[in-house]
């Protein structure tokens, strides 16, 4: 009975006032690190969709020779691309796109989705006689291999697509992926942008 009382027992107006205090401190206090932990956090599950999110990656040397020396077959061009994730150290995260030598004309002729309409780029498809691939399916995000026959298969579930990216079966909702190339002081630059996977439109999901 004893215990009981004690439990309803208020105290004193200066033990009440203490507990206020303490119970205003500690409310207060996760407050200010649920605001310190949350904002970075928060902000890293945003996909930055706008143009202000890319960076551009530059080739190397040996990758540039090796664009200069390229035929109409697609290559490989390997880059590092810079991420800074939240609180995790910014690293380098080697990517690779593919190649393929071609003209503007040609690449408006096999991809007119590219350059008109609601699935039109904002950026060049071609730059420096190049079209740049990203190796990533738009299905569902596998990464394809370049076939014996000079086409590109993917083997997750069967998507293919010609050099020029034009999907030719399988159940992809479009063509491979141009990425951004520029030229910047004699050299190529890269952006990687990540891209949502099995719908016909073209919509960013970050550039890491
Ligand atoms: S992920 Fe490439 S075909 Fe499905």
């Amino acid at each position: 009975m004893g215990h009981a009382v004690s439990y309803e027992d208020d105290g004193t107006p200066q033990e009440q006032s203490r507990r206020k205090f303490m119970v205003n401190m500690v409310v207060g206090l996760s407050g200010v690190i649920g605001l310190v932990l949350g904002i970075p956090l928060v902000a890293t599950m945003i996909p930055d969709s706008k143009t202000g999110g890319a960076t551009w990656s530059p080739l190397s040397d040996d990758e540039m020779k090796k664009l200069q020396a390229a035929t109409e077959k697609p290559i490989k061009v390997t880059f590092n691309v810079h991420t800074v994730d939240g609180y995790l150290t910014p690293a380098d995260d080697e990517q690779f796109v593919w190649a393929i030598k071609t003209t503007d004309a040609k690449m408006r002729a096999a991809r007119p989705e590219l350059f008109d309409g609601k699935t039109k780029l904002t950026y060049p498809v071609i730059n420096m006689g190049f079209v740049l691939f990203s190796p990533i399916c738009p299905h569902l995000g596998c990464r394809y291999v370049l076939d014996t026959d000079g086409k590109f298969l993917c083997h997750c579930h069967g998507s293919r697509y010609d050099d020029l990216g034009v999907h030719i079966a399988g159940p992809a909702q479009r063509g491979l992926d141009p990425l951004p190339l520029r030229e910047h002081d004699g050299k190529g630059e890269v952006t990687w942008i990540h891209y949502k996977g099995n719908e016909p439109d073209h919509v960013i999901l970050s550039y890491t």
